[in-house]
């Protein structure tokens, strides 16, 4: 009789198991109707009592009721629980979180606030000017001829007769110095606009860094010294830096700069176009007719001022090979900064 002992076991782990895996109300009552009912599985084990032995048949008895009372007590568990199963009530604290996307600044102006804040230490002030700018600003009080090409329609976007989008960062320069007399030390991060085709190295809206310093017995060695060590703290101490001559109207003598290549340090590769340096923009000497434009006596003062192209450097901080995608706005580039 051991063997109707043993099978009660049996009845009772699978009994349990499939009442563990039912998921709907039908499941659940279907099962009952097998294990409990007049006709089901545990009446089966009670009508065999009759077989068992004197000695055994309480035993078999008092197991029956037990494991009948277990399948209650499973069946009622399961059927309190499945209201909030279908409701979603049931919170499993084991569950891996979902994790959710943290906005942060775009690449560019993570760039535009480590230029703002190497400048900083330097002390320099941040200054701004507006995106829509008149045409004096951006370029009759520095210097700019009337003939001079950068005011082509086919570089600069006029909004209408005399203002135009700011085609540089360095109208900054003149509404600056215009509020405030020497010493001048300021840097104006912004948005600059030209007609320009968009391609890999183009992008008819980019951002620029205005910089300028003037004072008493201010010098070229200045301006190199300034730059260079603003290199160094952008890209690392082993940054060259380069300057050629160039022109432009608001300073005198001019210059366009340099940095060794950031990606193959001055060896020559494809971004460097083989040769080991990377253009960055322009800067000089300001010239005197700017200094009349803002009523500053250029025999007493000097100054310097630069141009920084804030795309090209976020650019090569990032190896990033197309400013368009810097405008596209496409989340699944700007995560990854
Ligand atoms: N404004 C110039 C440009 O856009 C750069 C520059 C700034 C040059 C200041 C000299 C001094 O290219």
């Amino acid at each position: 009789m051991d063997e109707l002992l043993n099978r009660l076991k049996d009845f009772e782990k699978s009994a349990l198991a499939k009442l563990n895996s039912a998921q709907t109300k039908e499941a659940l009552e279907a099962l009952r109707i097998e294990f409990l009912s007049r006709k089901g599985k545990l009446s089966e084990f009670s009508k065999s009592l009759s077989e068992a032995s004197d000695e055994l048949r309480p035993k078999i008895g008092a197991e029956v009721n037990r494991i009948k009372k277990i399948i209650q007590d499973a069946i009622k568990f399961k059927e309190d629980l499945s209201p909030k199963l279908e409701k979603k009530e049931i919170l499993d604290y084991t569950m891996p979180v979902k994790s959710s996307f943290v906005g942060h600044k775009h690449p560019l102006l993570q760039t535009v606030d480590d230029i703002v804040s190497i400048f900083h230490g330097m002390g320099f002030e941040i200054a701004s000017g507006p995106d829509v700018e008149s045409n004096y600003y951006t370029f009759d009080a520095l210097n700019t001829p009337e003939d001079h090409p950068s005011r082509d329609l086919s570089d600069t976007f006029y909004i209408k007769e005399g203002v135009c989008l700011r085609t540089h960062t360095s109208p900054v320069q003149i509404r600056t110095m215009e509020k405030q007399k020497p010493p001048v030390r300021i840097i104006a991060p912004g948005r600059c606009y030209r007609s320009d085709t968009p391609d890999a190295s183009h992008s008819p809206v980019f951002y620029q860094c205005e910089g300028l310093y003037v004072d008493e017995g201010v010098t070229f060695a200045d301006l190199k010294g300034t730059i260079t060590a603003f290199a160094r703290m952008m890209f690392g101490k082993n940054i060259k830096v380069r300057f050629r001559p160039h022109f432009f109207p608001f300073t005198e003598p001019s210059v366009e700069y340099d940095f060794s290549c950031v990606i193959c340090r001055g060896k020559g590769c494809r971004v460097c176009k083989h040769n080991g340096w990377l253009e960055i923009s322009g800067a000089g000497m300001v010239d005197p007719e700017v200094f009349k434009a803002v009523g500053y006596d250029s025999e007493k003062y000097t100054g310097f001022a630069w141009g920084m192209g804030v795309d090209r450097i976020t650019m090569l901080r990032y190896r990033i090979d197309d400013i368009r995608l810097l405008y596209e706005n496409d989340i699944r580039f700007i995560r990854q900064f």
